[in-house]
């Protein structure tokens, strides 16, 4: 039987995608074959295609970060999932797919009744947001934050999972977006016409106890500029390497998944050597659940199970069939999306 799947075939931009037809895979030894029903798509998505996020693979490689889908086919010795019950994971890549074979280590279960479009924004941008507060930030209520990006997919979950945590929070963002921001409880700032050092000062006196910084490079030291004495930016991003989209010009071609990560690491050291009782830490949700499988599981299950009650609301930006997945990198560059942008199969 066949099956669609997208592949990026060279380094570079949207025309690298390309929808091909071919044979269902076959579910190895501990693997499950899942039909998937959501696919997110994401930045790093884009920087794996421009190929120089840490986590390219090698041409031609099938992209998608996170999925959900339906238990279709158990390989040999997998046991504890049924035929039909829903799961999600983060391959990393792979998931732009009808079908996908994934280790049953890397499935989480599903509450039934859920949107999958909705349980996929969990896997990688709630898990993302929800580590940054909870593990790397250790936020407590009544503390004030800065939310880099606050419209986008991990900006609006930093919101949601912030109001629930007791947060004051300003969040950048450009000026068609600030109502969303607000609606999500946040204070709006415009980052293409304001200078947001000093409106956060203008705004807290001292500066806020956190900033989360998804833009990366000499945007790092600015948010520094932003925190209170014994404030923290946690740094998890590199949204300023794309420009409209695509790799800023000058650094295009190949496969260079160092480059922009050395830059990064250079622009951490530099703030650490700056004077000041100011702490910059940076955040991988990779690393994390390469390290600690067992808490990524664990904050997935908290968050759906947030989904579940209500407490929280995935934004969905749009819902494209898996064969726009072109269009979807399109879209995405351009910007002005508020939320998660979704691949579904129906
Ligand atoms: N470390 C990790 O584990 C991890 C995990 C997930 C994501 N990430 C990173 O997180 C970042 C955000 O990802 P995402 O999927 O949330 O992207 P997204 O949905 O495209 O959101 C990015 C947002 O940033 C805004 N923006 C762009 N330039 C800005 C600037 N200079 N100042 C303030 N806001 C700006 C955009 O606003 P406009 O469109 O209105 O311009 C957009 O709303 C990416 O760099 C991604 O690689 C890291």
């Amino acid at each position: 039987m066949k099956h669609t799947r997208i592949i990026v075939t060279h380094y570079g931009g949207p025309d690298a995608l390309q929808v091909v037809e071919e044979e269902r895979p076959e579910p190895k030894d501990g693997e499950v074959r899942v039909r998937v029903l959501a696919a997110g798509v994401s930045l790093p998505d884009l920087m794996a295609r421009e190929g120089f996020h840490p986590e390219t693979p090698k041409v031609p490689f099938t992209p998608g970060w996170d999925l959900v889908g339906l238990v279709e086919r158990l390989g040999n010795g997998v046991s504890g999932f049924e035929l039909g019950q829903v799961v999600a994971a983060l391959p990393i890549s792979g998931a732009y797919a009808e079908y996908a074979c994934l280790p049953q280590r890397e499935l989480v279960p599903v509450p039934p009744g859920l949107d999958p479009a909705e349980a996929v924004s969990l896997v990688l941008n709630y898990i993302t947001a929800y580590q940054m507060l909870h593990r790397s930030a250790r936020v407590s209520p009544g503390q004030r934050v800065l939310i880099h990006g606050a419209a986008g997919g991990v900006g609006t979950a930093l919101l949601q999972l912030g109001r629930l945590a007791g947060l004051t929070m300003y969040g950048t963002c450009s000026a068609p977006s600030a109502s969303v921001v607000s609606d999500l409880g946040g204070i709006a700032i415009d980052y293409r016409t304001q200078d947001f050092v000093q409106e956060i000062h203008r705004l807290t006196g001292v500066g806020v106890d956190v900033v989360f910084d998804g833009i990366g490079g000499p945007h790092i030291w600015r948010s520094r500029r932003a925190i209170r004495s014994g404030g923290k930016v946690v740094a998890y991003g590199l949204t300023s390497s794309l420009q409209a989209g695509r790799s800023a010009p000058g650094r295009g071609g190949g496969r260079r998944r160092f480059r922009e990560i050395r830059i990064f690491a250079l622009y951490l050291a530099g703030s650490w050597l700056l004077p000041g009782r100011k702490r910059v830490v940076p955040y991988s949700i990779q690393w994390l659940k390469r390290m600690k499988p067992a808490v990524f599981r664990e904050d997935l299950v908290t968050l759906l199970g947030l989904l579940q009650q209500q407490r929280i609301k995935p934004l969905v930006a749009q819902r494209l069939p898996l064969t726009e997945a072109r269009h979807a990198h399109e879209v995405l560059g351009k910007g002005g999306l508020t939320g998660k942008l979704v691949l579904v199969n129906n």
